[in-house]
């Protein structure tokens, strides 16, 4: 992995991007994979439909993920783990995470999440608005809108810079 600060700046720089169809998302998020640091919290909003599970799905996969990546819709979370085979980023523990369901964020307690974002070297939340000021501030956040079509458009900005 690139320099934390080099490779997220490199996305700042190239945002917004426009997405042309589901396959241009999916290889933004196989890039996203060598671009994250270990230890990135990144957020995603965007209506539902975005595509924010699309493009965390083949983030995962880029990760060297083989299995199915489903969308934490019911189950708020889902992990996985890198295997050891994979050179680059064996054993690298990942943690997806859709937060429209949660009634209150006190929820998060229940569902162990302190544990999640510190048991898990890339943690990507949908949704984050519902987390209120539960969630810590995020590496990289990440807005997709909708465009004519499939085209969608992506937004990256760094929420330190923001605060
Ligand atoms: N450019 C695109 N990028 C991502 N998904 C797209 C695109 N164009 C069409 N789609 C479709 O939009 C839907 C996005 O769904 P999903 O990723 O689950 O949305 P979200 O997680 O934001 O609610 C999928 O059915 C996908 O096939
Ligand atoms: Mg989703």
């Amino acid at each position: 992995m690139t320099s934390p600060d080099t490779a997220i700046q490199s996305l700042l720089q190239r945002s917004p991007i426009t997405i042309t169809d589901e396959a241009a998302m999916q290889q933004l998020g196989s890039e996203l994979s060598k671009l994250l640091p270990r230890g990135s919290l990144v957020t995603l909003s965007g209506e539902l439909g975005a595509g924010k599970s699309v493009l965390v799905r083949s983030t995962i996969h880029g990760f060297g993920y083989r299995g199915r990546v489903k969308s934490p819709t019911y189950t708020l979370i889902e992990t996985y783990s890198v295997p050891e085979t994979n050179h680059e980023y064996s054993g690298l523990q990942l943690a997806h995470l859709d937060l429209y369901r949660l009634t209150d964020p006190d929820e998060l307690e229940y569902l162990g999440f302190d544990d999640v974002l510190s048991n898990h070297d890339v943690v990507f939340i949908e949704w984050p608005e519902q987390g209120a000021d539960r969630l810590p501030e995020a590496a990289l956040h990440v807005t997709i809108s909708y465009g004519e079509g499939d085209t969608r458009q992506v937004s990256f900005s760094d929420p330190a810079e923001n605060a």
